[in-house]
């Protein structure tokens, strides 16, 4: 097996948790670090063991064995960073969101298949199990077709105006930050919704605390809400014709799913995880898509994260959210 050769940009709280799963799966390491700051990237390096680390992103790009690059950097920096990547021939797993809006991803896109290098966005509630296992009980019609969604997802994050999550500059707000797992999940099951409404309340720094959606299906609807002002449940909750699934808090991560028959609990599967966070279901997924030389994930494609960020793009739009 090729062992996969990782390097990670941006070395924030993500980063940390990435690189801790990364490091429990056989067949890939971590072998450089790229930060803003010199100090930040020698004190990661040594950390987990990276050999090389460096402030200069155009350095690790050139390490003559540096495989793929994990995207960790604030979300107004992803679009660069990513271009950079890809320009010079290397694989990327870019965090959520992709980048900022529809345009610069079209852009990554377009030079990720113009290049021939692979790109997936790190949208690792796709590969959950509990997701997975969501997807098969649909697919075997255990609660006939989907009426309706309901998830939320909702933090207290102490109001710190110059940090990420409340920082315009930076890209802050609930919706970019976490309203996309909400809005993932009535995608991922539903698709394209045909209608989109949606009001949020703005933090006094110009973002939006909250923001409350309502999609509109042929057949369905999907109730979605964020909020970086709360802890709310994080519960995803799917209604079908004859039964409904319950995505234990808190979903986007969940170990746990339960199935119901009408109102009848009859089966709960659990997939326990001890040492890591499960981003290690991702890292799994891309080591194995750049093992066969694959330049596009076939479980969340391009074009998945093309139809994502245009939801977000809808969102921003009717709550008047411009960065
Ligand atoms: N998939 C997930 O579960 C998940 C979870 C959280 C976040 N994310 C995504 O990951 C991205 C980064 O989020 P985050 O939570 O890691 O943000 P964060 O902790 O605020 O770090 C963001 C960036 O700030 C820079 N930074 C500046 N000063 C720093 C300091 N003193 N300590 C640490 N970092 C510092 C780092 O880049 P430099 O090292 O280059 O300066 C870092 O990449 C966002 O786009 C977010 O949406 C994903």
């Amino acid at each position: 097996m090729k062992t996969i050769n990782w390097g990670v940009v941006g070395l924030g709280g993500i980063a940390h948790k990435f690189v801790a799963d990364l490091q429990t799966l056989a067949g890939c390491k971590l072998i450089a670090v790229c930060s803003s700051s010199a100090t930040r990237a020698e004190a990661f390096a040594n950390q987990y063991g990276a050999s090389f680390f460096t402030d200069s992103l155009a350095e690790m790009l050139v390490i003559s064995d540096l495989d793929a690059v994990y995207v960790a950097a604030e979300h107004v920096r992803h679009h660069e960073i990513v271009l950079q990547c890809l320009a010079t021939g290397i694989a990327v797993l870019g965090e959520k969101p992709f980048a900022m809006n529809a345009a610069q991803v079209a852009e990554m896109v377009e030079m990720a298949r113009s290049k021939k290098v692979f790109l997936m966005e790190a949208l690792w509630t796709r590969f959950m199990p509990t997701l997975l296992q969501t997807k098969e009980w649909i697919a075997a019609n255990k609660i006939g077709a989907i009426k309706a969604i309901h998830a939320d997802f909702g933090f207290k994050a102490d109001f710190l105006p110059e940090k990420r999550l409340y920082n315009k500059t930076l890209g802050g707000g609930a919706l970019l930050d976490i309203g996309i797992y909400p809005i993932f999940l009535s995608y991922v099951l539903l698709g394209m919704p045909q209608q989109i409404e949606a009001v949020a309340s703005f933090t006094e720094t110009g973002v939006d605390g909250a923001t409350t959606m309502s999609f509109l299906y042929e057949n369905a609807t999907a109730a979605l809400t964020c909020t970086i002002l709360a802890n709310t449940r994080c519960e995803g909750l799917i209604y079908g014709e004859i039964g409904s699934i319950e995505l234990h808090s808190r979903w986007h991560e969940s170990t746990e799913v339960s199935l119901f028959e009408n109102d009848k609990p009859v089966e709960t599967m659990r997939f326990p995880r001890e040492e890591t966070r499960g981003y290690e279901y991702e890292i799994a997924h891309v080591n194995d898509c750049l093992r066969k030389n694959l330049t596009e994930s076939p479980i969340w494609t391009l074009a998945d994260s093309e139809n994502l960020i245009a939801l977000l793009d809808g969102v921003r739009t009717k709550i008047g959210l411009t960065y």
